[in-house]
């Protein structure tokens, strides 16, 4: 991790829609560096983007419940309630005011414009206001607790943009209030079995972390694709044309062994299933605290509401400060 994002005091935040329990792909990609940031001076806020979910128009009974998966999974996976802020976004109702205050700053062909919305409206097959806006939202969510590092995947970087624009923008128009925030692009991009992205609704190519270790080890030596040229084990294969199982044991084994399974390949003498194997193993020796973790929560529903509650009343303190100053600085008074 980047030393000076440790040293400085960052205000580091991110969020993740509420679709429901993390994959493999969300854990090696993301999730893990969250919790890398909870070190040192550090303020790291993360919050489950239940507003954002909705323009997906999901359930309500499957969004209340997909909240609480989501924030289970995040604290098996090592976010500690202790040195982060863990909270859902709408029990901060003062970002909603912000989002409304900075879409007034915001030219409106700009959003239509930007591929993030277009993806979604092509997706959906037509556009909602809350999904052509979501990005000003999004910029209220950065902005709220003035946050300077902000961890996330490729496709959220246009929408980092945009939250800078519009700070620099409300800065310019009433005075020095939001540093620019950063994007820290989540480089690793995690194949699922088939070689593609690991995709979150995509059950064929994802790998459920909370599924039993067997069960995983079954999938990648069924559907798990490696080198599609390496036709015979006595055929020797290159591991940077492996799609699904090399890649993955780049993120997850250790050095030494990782050289050693990439040269065995090359020549040879390991076959695929044996290198599967390998990869299964190391994938259990990350997986198995997070799934005791994860079991040892399911029975403590009751305190992951608690770290929610606590967590909306910290990051509200926060947020509200920020949102007094902007009505002040806009000419709003509460009277
Ligand atoms: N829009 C992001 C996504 O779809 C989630 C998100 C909402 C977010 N607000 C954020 C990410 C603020 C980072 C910072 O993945």
């Amino acid at each position: 991790m980047n030393s000076e994002i440790t040293e400085k005091k960052a205000v580091v935040l991110s969020g993740i829609r509420a679709t429901g329990r993390l994959h493999l792909g969300n854990y090696l990609g993301a999730v893990r560096h969250f919790v890398e940031y909870q070190t040192g001076s550090n303020r790291c806020m993360y919050f489950v983007a239940d507003w954002h979910s909705l323009t997906e128009c999901p359930d309500p009974t499957k969004l209340r419940g997909n909240l609480i998966e989501m924030v289970t999974d995040y604290l098996a996976a090592g976010l500690d309630p202790e040195k982060s802020i863990i909270y859902a976004q709408s029990s901060v109702p003062e970002i909603a005011e912000l989002s409304l205050c900075l879409s007034m700053l915001q030219p409106l062909g700009r959003l239509q414009g930007l591929t993030t919305v277009k993806d979604l409206v092509r997706k959906h097959g037509s556009a909602t206001l809350g999904l052509v806006t979501y990005p000003v939202l999004m910029a209220a969510d950065i902005l709220g607790p003035k946050a300077t590092v902000i961890p996330v995947g490729e496709d959220q970087t246009a929408n980092v943009e945009l939250a800078r624009e519009l700070a620099r923008r409300f800065n310019n128009r009433y005075g020095e209030t939001f540093p620019m925030p950063e994007a820290i692009k989540e480089k690793i991009k995690v194949p699922g079995l088939n070689g593609e992205k690991m995709g979150k609704s995509d059950a064929v190519n994802a790998v459920d972390i909370g599924a039993p270790i067997d069960d995983m080890r079954r999938r990648y030596l069924k559907d798990g694709i490696t080198d599609p040229a390496r036709k015979t084990r006595s055929d020797p294969g290159d591991p940077n044309k492996c799609l699904s199982v090399y890649p993955v044991h780049a993120l997850v084994t250790p050095e030494a062994e990782l050289s050693r399974v990439g040269r065995q390949c090359r020549g040879a003498e390991i076959g695929c299933v044996e290198c599967k194997n390998l990869l299964v193993d190391n994938l259990a020796k990350l997986i198995e605290p997070f799934q005791a973790k994860r079991q040892e929560l399911d029975s403590k529903r009751s305190e992951v509401v608690e770290i929610l509650h606590e967590g909306g009343k910290q990051a509200r303190r926060i947020i509200s400060e920020t949102v007094a100053e902007v009505r002040e600085k806009m000419g709003i008074v509460i009277y």
